[in-house]
């Protein structure tokens, strides 16, 4: 192996407020040398997650990431070198790498990938944002055709795909994200069939013309106050499927919940249900060939947003939480 250099993104503090480009920092160490049991890494593709900023609040599924560590992440790697029989040079895996150039994992902590081009489809639909959506959607939110299914932080990595697979299962489907311009995309390209741009005034007032009849199942990417709109909009024995809070994530958390809990959930019999996708793991292969077919028969678009070089992790990650994003955004090392 010729180089000697490991470009490290480190977290220098815990941001107490939004998180900026000052709470981190680039170092240089030396490439690590892979234990007995762990494989040598070169990461490729970084994945960006909305969930990377709320790691840094506290133990959640994961341990919290501590100030002046190699920030967490998961990225698509190539092996370069295995001390562990499962794994050889010239393998890709996922695993949570960091932000680094080189990792040296545990092949306990790894997942072997299938080699499936582009590479950026085992990030996107392929990854953890497809098999959320997949799982999040099909198990929790539990979708009949005809239904009417809102998803919020619609036109992001998870979002996008949500409503998409609701518009295969034959569902109105109408999707929540920030300004027009993601409106209209959503409705034009991935065949939503109604978007709120909730930065644009009253969300309640626009959701409710949206959804006249109400909601069935709503897929809550985001808490907050558009739960408590979609809360109120429910129909009596509807699914609520929580998959995320990011509204919450760049901020301290707020100090009062949505209005409507449990009130509203024990009048209107609702099914209220958080997920991590990791539950669902063992049925991941038989979920990537299904989304495989759609893909490959054009019923669902895969939209990505590969920003180049590690050095712009970091603005990658801040301008996400900024609604700068389409689709699945990943950094390109
Ligand atoms: N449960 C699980 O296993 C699991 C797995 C993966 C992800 N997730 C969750 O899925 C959600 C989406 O995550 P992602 O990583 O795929 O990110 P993403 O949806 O690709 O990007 C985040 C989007 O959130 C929107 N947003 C930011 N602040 C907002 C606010 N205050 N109110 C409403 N929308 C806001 C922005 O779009 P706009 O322009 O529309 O504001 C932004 O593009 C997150 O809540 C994440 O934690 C859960």
């Amino acid at each position: 192996m010729s180089a000697t250099v490991n470009r490290q993104i480190l977290l220098v503090e815990k941001p107490s407020g939004k998180l900026g480009p000052e709470h981190f920092r680039m170092i240089e160490g030396p490439v690590p040398e892979p234990k007995d049991g762990e494989a040598l890494l070169r990461v490729r593709y970084i994945s960006l997650d909305a969930a990377n900023r709320a790691w840094m609040h506290g133990a959640t599924y994961r341990a919290a990431v501590e100030a002046n560590s190699v920030m967490a992440g998961g990225s698509v790697a190539e092996v370069l070198a295995s001390k562990t029989p499962g794994l050889e040079a010239g393998d890709l895996v996922f695993g949570d790498t960091g932000w680094q150039d080189y990792a040296a994992v545990a092949a306990k902590h790894l997942t072997k990938l299938p080699k499936i081009e582009p590479l950026t489809h085992l990030l996107s639909v392929y990854g953890v944002a497809g098999l959320t959506a997949y799982f999040g959607l099909l198990e929790i939110g539990r979708p009949k055709a005809g239904d009417t299914v809102v998803v919020s932080a619609a036109a992001g990595s998870v979002g996008s795909m949500v409503g998409q697979i609701a518009k295969i299962k034959g569902c109105r489907v109408i999707g929540i994200a920030g300004g027009k311009d993601k409106c209209d995309w959503l409705t034009s390209e991935l065949g939503f069939d109604a978007a709120v741009d909730y930065k644009d005034g009253a969300v309640f007032k626009a959701l409710r013309a949206a959804a006249a009849d109400g909601i069935d199942v709503y897929f809550d990417n985001v808490g907050g106050d558009i739960l408590e709109a979609c809360l109120a909009l429910m129909k009596n024995y509807g699914r609520i499927a929580c998959c995320g809070a990011v509204s919450q994530y760049d901020q301290m958390p707020s100090a009062h919940g949505p209005r409507g809990v449990p009130g509203l959930i024990v009048v209107k019999r609702l099914m209220v249900q958080g997920f991590i996708v990791t539950d669902f793991m063992g049925r991941r292969d038989q979920a990537i060939g299904e989304l495989q077919s759609w893909v490959a028969e054009g019923k669902l678009k895969v939209q990505e947003d590969v920003i180049e070089g590690l050095e712009n992790t970091p603005r990658a990650l801040i301008g996400l939480l900024a609604g700068e994003n389409r689709g699945k955004r990943m950094v390109r090392v």
